[in-house]
């Protein structure tokens, strides 16, 4: 009998555990709650693991990351079937950086009027890769008939910024230049990219904007985008931190990843404390802020931090491209951006749309009301994903 007891309460113990482990913040109104919560069960299990690695002695935390969500995500590809039939897929560089490059065989071949599409992927600047993405980079290649580009740079922690935009730009501005040699128009090339990748697609769109001599990108399409590091306390940072499709923990940890790998000064960058009062009281937090506030203008050389490795570049629109002075946003290309009201990324996505328009620049935006980060990666398991894809792939048909 008493041993059937323990049986019984050790069998109640690992239901508890089991039950609390499981239990995910699934907000009401989120579509498919029950794909929402394993998404977000996955992510904390994994994040978990990767941490447990490292402590262990196991690899460091982003490696491990890298690897486990590396294998899950072939592991799910390799279901998918032959799902690149029509396309003539290549692996090369272009100046220096590695690519893939999507060409449809049938699209326009040798008629060079074929409109292009550089893809950049998300993952934080920490995971993913050209691979992890295949699946979608060939899905927008088909779907649009034109030649992708999907941009393999180089991942932080190993590499800190600028390493992945200057990658980023190196093969925009080589694919601008030697358009051609894949029979493409070289006036009707866009740039893309999710999260971490919709932070380097805006800062190359920024960047190459500047450059003469440099046919102009014909429309940058920004999903989900990651545009500022200076205020970690925005109404979708609070409201939704907690959500483990992206945590604020975990955003946090991939920016300090990218800007100079020191993951004790989280606590600091949570609270805002990684920035003066000076700063707090700027132009540069008006951008942040939804409702403008007027703030005083001070100039980035005049700016004062906290001592902190390399904490100025939280104003360089290369790391950051909400940073960007008006006069810097004025003239860029017709512009898509896509946000979800459960991603702390919400706000910031929402007021880069803001400053684009008030400086002039024609803006399409696509909010879901029911949507979480990430939701494009799932777009054809996940039906409000396949409804995000639809509206983006036509989009890019009309503006490419
Ligand atoms: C942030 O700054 C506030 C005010 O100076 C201070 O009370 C708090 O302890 C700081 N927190 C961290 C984590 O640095």
């Amino acid at each position: 009998m008493a041993m059937l007891v323990k049986a019984a309460l050790a069998f109640v113990a690992v239901a508890a555990l089991i039950a609390y482990y499981c239990h995910e913040p699934v907000p009401q109104d989120i579509a498919q709650p029950g794909f929402f919560a394993t998404q977000g069960i996955t992510f904390r299990t994994v994040h978990h693991m990767a941490k447990f690695g490292e402590y262990i002695g196991i690899g460091t935390e982003p490696a491990n990351l890298r690897y486990i969500m590396e294998e899950m995500m072939r592991a799910a590809r390799e279901k998918k079937g032959n799902y690149r039939e029509g396309l003539k897929c290549t692996d090369t560089t272009f100046d220096g950086v590695r690519v893939r490059v999507y060409e449809p065989v049938s699209a326009g071949e040798s008629s060079g009027t074929r409109p292009g599409l550089v893809y950049i992927h998300g993952g934080g600047w920490v995971v993913f890769s050209v691979d992890v993405y295949d699946h979608l980079t060939a899905h927008l290649a088909k779907q649009l008939g034109v030649v992708v580009v999907s941009v393999e740079y180089r991942l932080a922690p190993e590499h800190k910024f600028p390493a992945a935009f200057d990658d980023s730009v190196s093969a925009t501005r080589f694919f601008l230049q030697n358009a051609e040699k894949y029979n493409v128009d070289r006036t009707r090339i866009g740039i893309s990219g999710d999260s971490a990748g919709g932070n380097l697609a805006a800062a190359v769109t920024l960047a190459l904007a500047k450059e003469k001599g440099l046919p102009k990108l014909k429309t940058q399409a920004l999903i989900y985008p990651i545009v500022q590091a200076i205020d970690f306390n925005t109404p979708s940072y609070s409201d939704h931190g907690h959500l483990n499709t992206l945590s604020k923990d975990v955003m946090v940890a991939c920016w300090l990843w990218y800007l100079n790998n020191d993951q004790s000064l989280k606590a600091v960058f949570k609270t805002n404390n990684h920035t003066s009062d000076q700063l707090k009281k700027s132009q540069y937090f008006g951008y942040v802020d939804t409702k403008m506030q007027p703030k005083v203008v001070i100039k980035k050389e005049n700016m004062k931090f906290p001592d902190i490795p390399n904490i100025a570049a939280i104003l360089d629109p290369r790391l950051a491209p909400l940073m960007a002075d008006d006069a810097d946003l004025k003239g860029l290309p017709p512009t898509y951006v896509m946000t979800c009201e459960y991603d702390v990324l919400k706000d910031e996505g929402v007021m880069y749309v803001t400053r684009l328009e008030r400086a002039g620049v024609k803006v399409e935006h696509d909010h879901y009301e029911r949507g979480f980060h990430g939701l494009l990666n799932h777009f054809d398991v996940y039906e409000l994903g396949g409804t995000a894809m639809e509206k983006y792939v036509m989009y890019l048909k009309k503006a490419l």
